[in-house]
Formats: C-alpha cells, sequence, structure tokens
C-alpha cells in the first residue's frame, strides 16, 4: 500500500470559521445586554434577558456543532458504513468516492481509500476463486466421462479379453489422472496455506537427484529415449521433498513432451552458495506465448498432451521455488526442445 500524506480530519479552516462564529455571536449578545442595560434599571428584567441571552447562546453554539458535526463526521462515516455494509453483503464492486485530491486526504479519505483496495483485492480473490472451481470441475468432468462410458463399453458380454484389456486400462489411465489431480491440488492448496512443513537440512543433493532420475530410468528406456546425467558432488542445506516435487514434475514433463528417438539431459552443478540443475529435452517445445503462461495454474499448453496431466505441474514447482528463494527459467525452441534451469540456495538449517 502506497504512503499517503496523513492529514488530520480536524480542519484548521473549519476550526477558525466555527471559532470566528462563537466570537461574532458572543459579542452580538453582549452588544444587545450593553443596550438594554442602559436603557432600564428594572433588575428583574435584566435577569430575564440575561437568561435569554444565554439560552439563545447555547441554542446557537449548538445548532453550529450540530451542523459542523453533520458536514464533517457523520456524512463520511455513513458513506463508510454503507460501503462496508454492500461490501459485507458480498457486494465486493462497492467503491467510495474521495472528493479531496491525494494532497488534501484527511483520516476519513484514508479510510475510504483503504476500503476500496480492501474491495478490489476481495474481488479480485473471488475471480481467481471462480476461475478455480470452473477449472477443478473441468478437469474432474473429462476424466469421469471416459469412466463412465468405458464401464459401460466394459458391460458388454461380447467382448474378447483384448478388447476388455484395452478397455480397463483407458479406465485406470483416467482414475489415475483423477487421483493425480486431486493430489496436486491439495499439495498446491497446502503450499499456498504454507502449511506444508519444510524442512530443510544438510542433504547430498547429488543422491537424491541420482534416486529421483533412476526411478524414470525404465518409462524413459520404454519410450526409446536416451537419457544423460552429468553431476557434480553437491552437499545442499535444503528440503529433500521440494527438490522432490521439482524433479517429479519437470522430468515428467520432458518425458512426456519428448518423442521416440529423443534425448532428455540432466545436469546439477554447484554454484555460489547453491545448485544449478538443468533439465533438457528435445521433444516439441514451447512457443513464446505458451511460454509466457505455463507456470500458471491448469494452463496446457500442447493440446495433444493435454489428456495426459491438468497442468498443476510447473505451477506447483513455481510455488515451491518461491519458497525456497530459488529461480526457475526456460529456454525453449518450438519443434526443437526445452531447457528448464533451477537455481537452488543453501538454506538455513532447521535445529
Ligand atoms: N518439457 C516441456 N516441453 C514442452 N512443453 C512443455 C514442457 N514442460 C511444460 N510444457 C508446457 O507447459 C504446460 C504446463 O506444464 P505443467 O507441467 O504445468 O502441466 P501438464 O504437464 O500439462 O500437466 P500436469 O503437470 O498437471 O500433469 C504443458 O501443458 C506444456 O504445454
Ligand atoms: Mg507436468
Amino acid at each position: 500500500m502506497r504512503n499517503k500524506p496523513r492529514k488530520s480530519s480536524f480542519s484548521i479552516v473549519g476550526a477558525i470559521s466555527f471559532f470566528v462564529l462563537i466570537a461574532f455571536t458572543m459579542q452580538v449578545a453582549i452588544l444587545v445586554y450593553d443596550y438594554i442595560i442602559k436603557r432600564t434599571v428594572n433588575k428583574n428584567l435584566i435577569a430575564i434577558l440575561i437568561l435569554i441571552m444565554i439560552i439563545i447562546l447555547s441554542i446557537v453554539v449548538t445548532v453550529i456543532d450540530v451542523i459542523r458535526r453533520k458536514i464533517m463526521v457523520e456524512r463520511p462515516v455513513k458513506r463508510i458504513i454503507n460501503a462496508t455494509e454492500k461490501i459485507a453483503s458480498g457486494d465486493f464492486k462497492a467503491r467510495l468516492e474521495i472528493t479531496h485530491t491525494y494532497d488534501k486526504y484527511n483520516e476519513y479519505d484514508i479510510i475510504m481509500e483503504n476500503l476500496n483496495t480492501m474491495a478490489s483485492e476481495l474481488s479480485k480473490s473471488e475471480i481467481l476463486k471462480t476461475d478455480f472451481i470452473s477449472n477443478v470441475s473441468h478437469e474432474i468432468k473429462t476424466p469421469l466421462s471416459v469412466i463412465e462410458s468405458y464401464a459401460k463399453l466394459l458391460q458388454d458380454d461380447s467382448l474378447d479379453s483384448e478388447e476388455r484389456k484395452k478397455y480397463s486400462k483407458i479406465l485406470l489411465q483416467a482414475s489415475r489422472r483423477l487421483s493425480d489431480l486431486i493430489t496436486n491440488i491439495l499439495k498446491l492448496n497446502k503450499l499456498e496455506n504454507q502449511a506444508i512443513a519444510t524442512e530443510y537440512k544438510k542433504i547430498n543433493l547429488t543422491d537424491t537427484v541420482a534416486e529421483i532420475v533412476v526411478g524414470y530410468e525404465e518409462i524413459i528406456e520404454n519410450k526409446g529415449i536416451e537419457l544423460e546425467c552429468d553431476f557434480d558432488d553437491i552437499t545442499l542445506i535444503t528440503s529433500s521433498g521440494y527438490v522432490e516435487i521439482i524433479l517429479n514434475n519437470l522430468l515428467s514433463n520432458a518425458i512426456k513432451f519428448t518423442d521416440k528417438n529423443g534425448k532428455i539431459k540432466v545436469s546439477l552443478k554447484s554454484a555460489s552458495d547453491g545448485a544449478i540443475i538443468k533439465i533438457s529435452d528435445t521433444g516439441c517445445g514451447i512457443d513464446y506465448e505458451t511460454g509466457k503462461r505455463i507456470f500458471e495454474k491448469f494452463y496446457q499448453g500442447d493440446t495433444s498432451h493435454a489428456g495426459e496431466g491438468n497442468g498443476l505441474g510447473l505451477a506447483l514447482v513455481k510455488r515451491v521455488i518461491d519458497i525456497m528463494g530459488g529461480e526457475i527459467s526456460v529456454k525453449s525452441e518450438l519443434n526443437h526442445g526445452s531447457e528448464f534451469t533451477v537455481v537452488l540456495k543453501n538454506a538455513k538449517e532447521d535445529n
């Protein structure tokens, strides 16, 4: 939030006008009193006149104060109450019009501006929530309709065993996609609320990375892709759980988007106070427009692979890297391949 000149709602012009009005009324009262006292000797009449003067004076002062309060306090407070009631009832489009210019802001203007900012932030998160729900619903519906139609097909008694195998494989893939979606949403949600306990420990990063890569060797081999690894020996204070999320997603993407006879290279190099992991592939590559959006939730650039996954992998990676204070960048050329570079820094070790 920007710093504003904090002017007080107590205005000098207002105070001076109030003072002049009171002084003027007093002066008139003294003049009237002086005029009467010079023309009468009746003490009772003078006493009654003084009483009347006091009453009139008090009424004038009270009226002036009520008007002043109405204009300077009640009006803005009423507008603020109306706006907060609208916002509280879910109307995040409600905004307060600020009449003063920025350099003349008083406390009420600052409250109004803060309320406007609050309402616009709430409306932004409302849009994000609605988008998120519609994305999730869409991602759930697709595999569910696959499950429904293939489960119906499997009820046909005339199917041979080959067809049955094929259909149940499709059913398995769809249910795996659903369970991956739920797992990723839960992980992302926890990461956004920082609820995943991060354990920063001194680990042998080379061993951790190697173990993860070995887990993918069979899939890479079965797909007819060549794998090349180039690892420095690195010890780093970091979270092995987060490193796993990063590598699993980058590697599974490299495999998914690279065809037979392609090549994937994983390199791990030491850097000043950290490490650099590079995962490159000779796959389909990413065009410029897609590249700008790949870290968004549910964004999938390559429609031919949209059935595999939900577009949450890189959003998770980005979130994890942001929490760790690392960096991620991508270089890619359409139809030639992509290279993701991750910079990890030494963290402070947990006790
Ligand atoms: N190595 C890569 N080669 C080409 N395109 C890629 C690569 N990695 C990511 N992309 C592009 O970025 C998009 C987003 O990637 P992300 O990992 O977030 O989603 P996904 O892999 O489609 O689904 P999920 O990760 O949820 O299984 C992909 O759909 C694809 O278009
Ligand atoms: Mg992915």
